[in-house]
């Protein structure tokens, strides 16, 4: 099976956990599949709280009515995509640059299900450059502190997010202390986001796999 095929599965597992409500909906080509799957099932829920403008216009263009998540109150169930994540369901996210959006709502979220491919299952944290959206002017500030971090942040140039920000990819990171690193990198100014949902990981992981669609839980 292809890797796009994998993401499909977990996306269609996904569908079991919409029960009503308004349900939260994340970003990427995972969860464009999910997005695919909730419009046979319109019936089952009342609209969505989108992570992005991208998923946003895939609701829309379903007929998925899409809700502000001020008046959304606290959502029973978000659904997300991840670059990686580790064996207590932290996660790196952020590769298509809707981190900050992702973890609004996942924080808003009573329980946060995370599909992926099977591939982006890891040990440890880090192989995936780790998303960081800053401020526009405290770019260069901010990269030096990351330096100090021990990592290599990159500009990711000619992207700007959602929020009018930038983002800075940090190369050569081994986490082995998710939370602590998530904490360290919030506290720096300038920091809007750091990709690292480690202090709220997923409840629920859902990974497409050659045998099957496989659950986990931390
Ligand atoms: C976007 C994200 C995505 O969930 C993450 O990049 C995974 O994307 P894909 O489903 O395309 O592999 O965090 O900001």
């Amino acid at each position: 099976m292809t890797q796009d095929e994998l993401k499909k599965q977990a996306a269609e597992a996904a569908l079991a956990y919409v029960q009503g409500g308004i349900i939260g909906v994340g970003t990427g080509s995972t969860v464009n599949h999910f997005i695919d799957c909730l419009a046979e099932v319109k019936g089952r829920f009342e609209g969505a709280v989108s992570s992005s403008e991208a998923s946003s216009e895939r609701l829309k263009h379903h007929g998925i009515q899409v809700v502000d998540l001020n008046s959304a109150g606290q959502l029973s169930l978000y659904v997300d995509g991840a670059d990686e994540a580790n064996g207590r369901l932290q996660l790196i996210k952020g590769g298509g640059g809707a981190l900050t959006r992702e973890k609004i709502v996942a924080a808003a979220s009573e329980t946060f299900v995370c599909i992926a491919d099977d591939s982006k299952r890891v040990d440890v944290l880090g192989a995936f450059p780790l998303p960081v959206e800053v401020i526009p002017m405290a770019r260069s500030y901010v990269a030096r502190e990351l330096v100090k971090l021990g990592g290599t942040p990159v500009w990711r140039e000619h992207f700007v997010t959602d929020n009018g920000n930038l983002i800075l990819d940090v190369q050569g990171l081994e986490i082995q202390d998710p939370a602590g690193l998530e904490q360290q990198i919030n506290n720096i100014a300038g920091v809007v986001t750091v990709g690292l949902f480690a202090l709220r990981g997923a409840d629920m992981l859902i990974l497409g796999s050659a045998s099957g669609a496989k659950i986990y839980e931390p």
